[in-house]
């Protein structure tokens, strides 16, 4: 079994590969094909991913290339993992709307739709290669803002491409935590876009345990959610919304914390990673002892300018270990072997949400198996969680419009329609501020 990982260079590769060490069965992963743009990068993760595998006789062999098609060939399952722009575009992302008094996290908002102008092309051509070269593999997305890019690949892959986030999971895990429930025998009744979902329940043997959460103060102030969004905010909702959901209802205190910060995070990770992979440089250095300490410390200060002007306080020592490889595993698991599961995916709606079309790439809970990916009935949304998913949508189609016209007036229309753009000329002001400092938005004319 062959996989190939697009972003093989990338900081959190290793994650993948732990979790590759940790399978057993049959049919598990043998080959690992790495690729990247960038060599240096992609020795850098070699050197830590060797010293994974020391203790390990049958681990996967790893090999690397800077050649996307051969990477491709003969690959059976392709993660792709890229950063178009890399962390210098991120922080180039939040600086631009920051300028314009609008977030520019790296998936909501500004941020994330001129992050989105510039991949879309770039997931574009890596799926019609696909489509070509490697027609049976499945195509597993982690790339961000990860709904929008699963939607363009699926426009050439179909049902081929399936999109993760490990956020949904680690919610729904919280909630069960909290609630005392195994997460495995909990169905997380969740549902929206990526970044943009709630959870309206969470049965065990079929009752409801989310009631008695909402009922119960103490209970809901315990946890990551309770904390952000506050108890109140949790119990007029009846529901508990995704964490990125804190840049909508908390928007201008977000917008606030980031401004003031001394660093955002994509200048933060920029910097960061600059060292890390500035250390893999000098042959003398522990791989393995560096890359975990920078890892710890990027998911201790995850989201900390949300929780510092929410109050919120530190990340819980539970909520620190991932769960985005996990996802991963059990994706390619229930495919690779027909291991039946159910887990919380991007994939397309097919009749789930009424408000939106078949195509369009939703988050919610699948059963998967070795057909792919099927999304199950869900309970309806609210209203206001409709509006917000249809008008978050209706961006998305913006972007991927102007990415295939190369249309500016349809990406200040992209920008405009975001309900967290509060102007038409803000929207002009930040398609003049990206395109300035983004060589990749250059083909909008
Ligand atoms: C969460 C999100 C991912 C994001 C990751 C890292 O897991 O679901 O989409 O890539 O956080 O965020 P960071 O700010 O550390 O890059
Ligand atoms: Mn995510």
């Amino acid at each position: 079994m062959k996989l190939t990982i697009l972003g093989g260079g990338g900081f959190r590769v290793p994650l993948v590969y732990g979790a590759l060490l940790g399978d057993r069965g049959e049919g598990r992963v043998t080959d690992v094909v790495l690729h990247d743009l960038d060599q240096g990068r992609l020795s850098a993760v070699a050197r830590v991913l060797a010293e994974q595998a020391a203790a390990h006789p049958d681990a996967p062999t790893v090999t690397a290339t800077t050649d996307l098609d051969d990477a491709l060939r003969g690959a059976d399952f392709i993660f792709s993992a890229i950063r178009v722009g890399g962390l210098e575009g991120r922080a180039a992302d939040e600086r631009v709307a920051l300028d314009q008094g609008v977030l520019g996290q790296e998936t909501v908002g500004a941020g994330g739709i001129a992050y989105g102008l510039r991949t879309v092309p770039v997931v574009v051509d890596i799926a019609q290669r696909v489509a070509r070269l490697a027609p049976d593999a499945w195509l597993i997305n982690f790339t961000n803002p990860a709904g929008l890019v699963t939607e363009a690949m699926s426009r050439h892959l179909g049902d081929r491409v399936i999109g993760i986030c490990d956020s949904p999971v680690g919610l729904g895990r919280r909630i069960a935590r909290v609630l005392g429930a195994n997460p495995r025998e909990a169905w997380i009744d969740y549902v929206g876009l990526n970044h943009l979902g709630w959870v309206r329940g969470l049965h065990v043997a079929g009752r409801d345990e989310l009631p008695r959460l909402l009922a119960d103060t103490d209970l809901l102030g315990s946890f990551e959610e309770g904390k952000l969004f506050g108890t109140d905010w949790l119990q007029s909702l009846g529901a508990i919304p995704n964490e990125y959901l804190h840049y909508y209802y908390f928007n201008r205190e977000a917008v606030r914390a980031y401004s003031q910060a001394e660093k955002t995070r994509g200048a933060f990770l920029r910097d960061q990673q600059a060292g890390f992979y500035e250390e893999m440089s000098r042959p003398d250095s522990a791989a393995l002892t560096a890359w975990d300490r920078t890892r710890a410390e990027r998911e201790a200060t995850y989201m900390s300018e949300n929780r510092e002007s929410a109050g919120a306080g530190e990340r819980d020592a539970d909520d620190l270990s991932g769960g985005y490889e996990k996802v991963a595993l059990a994706l390619m698991r229930a495919i690779a072997r027909d291991e039946r599961t159910t887990l919380i995916l991007n994939v397309r709606n097919q009749g789930t949400l009424t408000a939106l079309d078949a195509d369009a790439v939703i988050e919610v809970p699948c059963l998967v198996d070795a057909n792919g990916a099927h999304p199950v009935a869900v309970a309806p949304l609210p209203d206001h969680a409709t509006g917000l998913v249809c008008a978050v949508k209706a961006v998305e189609r913006e972007v991927l419009a102007a990415a295939a016209s190369g249309s500016r007036a349809t990406a200040v229309k992209a920008f405009a329609l975001h309900p967290l753009v509060d102007s038409v000329n803000v929207a002009r002001n930040l398609v003049d501020g990206y395109t300035a400092v983004h060589p990749g938005l250059a083909y909008l004319k």
